[in-house]
C-alpha cells in the first residue's frame, strides 16, 4: 500500500470510528441506561409505575432496566447498587424508608442523578429533583369527600357522626402530608362537636404518639385489617361507625373486608370509606357503592414527566415538564428532605366518587375488559 491509499484508509477507519463514536455519543439516548427502583407491589398501582415509566423511557430512545423492591429497603438498595454497577446514568427511585440514604450517596458519588419518584427521599441531601402529586391536596380531597358525604355542615351536634381514622407507612413521608390534609378539613368538624372520633385521634401526623397509633406498617392491607377488627370489637363496640379514613385504596378495601365480615355491618350499610390511587378494584367497589371514594393521581402521567425530566437532566436542560408545576411558596416544603430542599414538581390528582368515575376511564387508566366491567 503506497502512502495515499495508507492515509486513505486511514481516513476512513477513523471516519468509521468517529462516525460510531458520534452515534452514540450524540444521541445520549441510544445507549444511555435509565435505571427504575420501584418499592413495591403489593400496592398495584405500584407495578403499572414501573412498567410506564421504562415503556417512556424507551420510547425516548434510553434503555431502562426495572427493579421492584418487594417493600424491603435492604432489597431496594441493593438493587440500586446493582444499577450503579451496570452504569446507569440516571436513577428514578420510590424507596421505601430513609434508610436509601447511603445509596443515593454512592449514585451522587458517581455523578448519577437521582430523581425521587412519587415519594421524597428523606434525610439525604444528595440529589435535586421530586416529582409527585400534591400530596396534601390528596388529603383534603379525602376529608372534603367524607365531609360531603356525611353531609357535616349540617349535622346537630346532639347527633354526631362517628368516624375512625387511618394513615399510612411511618416511613413514608407521603403519609403524613395524606393525614394532615385530611384533617385540615376534618378538624373543625371534630371541634364543633358534629363528627365524633372513634378510637385514636392525632389531630395532625405532629402527634407522633397518637400518629403512631393509625399508622399502617409498610402500607399493608393485612396489618390495616387486624387493626379494623380490633376496633369493630373494642373501641367502636358500641357505636355504628359512620365513616372510616382510608389514606390508599389498598387499606380501604381491608377495612371493607373487616367491616362486612363483621356482624353489625354484615349485609347492612357499611361505613364510607376513602381511597386513593384509583386501583381497579376499588373502582368496581365505588361503582357498586361500597367505597365512597378514590383520589384518582393519573400515574401514566407522573411516569411521563418523570421520563421527561430524566431527558432534560441527561441534556443538561433546564427542566420544563408539561402538567407539573414547580413547587413554590409553601408547598417548596414539600422537597424538604430534612436535609435539604429539593426541586419538587407537582402534578394535580382528583376527587372520584360514584358520579365521576368516568373520570380515570376516560384517561385510558384501566384495560378494555376493566373498561366493560366498570361499565
Ligand atoms: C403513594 C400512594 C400509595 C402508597 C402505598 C404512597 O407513597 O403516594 O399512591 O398508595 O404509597 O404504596
Amino acid at each position: 500500500m503506497n502512502r495515499f491509499a495508507a492515509v486513505l484508509v486511514g481516513v476512513a477507519v477513523s471516519a468509521m470510528f468517529l462516525g460510531g463514536c458520534k452515534k452514540s455519543g450524540s444521541s445520549t439516548s441510544v445507549s444511555t441506561l435509565i435505571g427504575i427502583a420501584i418499592p413495591e407491589t403489593h400496592v398495584t398501582r405500584w407495578v403499572k409505575d414501573g412498567e410506564t415509566l421504562k415503556a417512556e423511557a424507551e420510547k425516548r430512545g434510553y434503555r431502562a432496566e426495572l427493579q421492584f423492591g418487594d417493600a424491603d429497603q435492604s432489597i431496594q438498595n441493593r438493587q440500586i447498587q446493582t444499577l450503579l454497577g451496570l452504569d446507569a446514568k440516571l436513577l428514578v427511585v420510590g424507596n421505601i424508608s430513609d434508610a436509601i440514604a447511603p445509596v443515593i450517596a454512592e449514585a451522587a458519588q458517581k455523578k448519577v442523578a437521582v430523581i425521587a419518584y412519587d415519594r421524597l427521599i428523606q434525610n439525604s441531601a444528595d440529589y435535586d429533583y421530586y416529582i409527585t402529586f400534591n400530596n396534601f391536596k390528596v388529603g383534603v380531597l379525602q376529608g372534603q369527600s367524607l365531609a360531603t358525604a356525611l353531609g357535616l355542615d349540617g349535622v346537630d351536634p346532639k347527633a354526631p357522626k362517628s368516624i375512625a381514622l387511618f394513615a399510612g407507612s411511618l416511613t413514608d413521608g407521603n403519609a403524613f402530608f395524606f393525614y394532615d390534609g385530611a384533617m385540615s378539613v376534618l378538624n373543625p368538624y371534630i371541634e364543633k362537636g358534629v363528627l365524633k372520633v372513634v378510637g385514636p385521634y392525632p389531630k395532625t401526623s405532629a402527634d407522633k404518639d397518637n400518629f403512631a397509633k393509625v399508622a399502617t406498617e409498610g402500607w399493608q392491607g393485612t396489618v390495616a385489617k387486624a387493626r379494623m377488627v380490633g376496633l369493630l370489637k373494642e373501641d367502636a363496640k358500641s357505636v355504628t361507625l359512620d365513616a372510616v379514613l382510608a389514606p390508599n385504596d389498598h387499606i380501604a378495601r381491608a377495612i371493607i373486608d373487616a367491616c362486612r365480615a363483621d356482624a353489625k355491618y354484615k349485609g347492612g350499610k357499611l361505613p364510607l370509606v376513602t381511597g386513593q390511587d384509583a386501583e381497579f378494584e376499588s373502582a368496581m367497589l365505588i361503582k357498586a357503592g361500597e367505597q365512597l371514594s378514590t383520589v384518582f393521581k393519573n400515574t401514566s402521567k407522573l411516569a411521563e414527566a418523570a421520563i421527561i425530566l430524566a431527558d432534560q437532566i441527561l441534556k443538561g436542560q433546564e427542566p420544563e415538564i408539561p402538567g407539573a408545576v414547580l413547587a413554590d411558596g409553601a408547598l417548596a416544603e414539600m422537597g424538604n428532605t430534612g436535609k435539604k430542599t429539593v426541586k419538587a414538581y407537582l402534578l394535580d390528582p382528583v376527587l372520584v366518587t360514584k358520579e365521576n368515575l368516568n373520570i380515570p376511564i376516560d384517561a385510558g387508566f384501566y384495560t378494555a375488559s376493566e373498561n366493560e366491567a366498570l361499565k
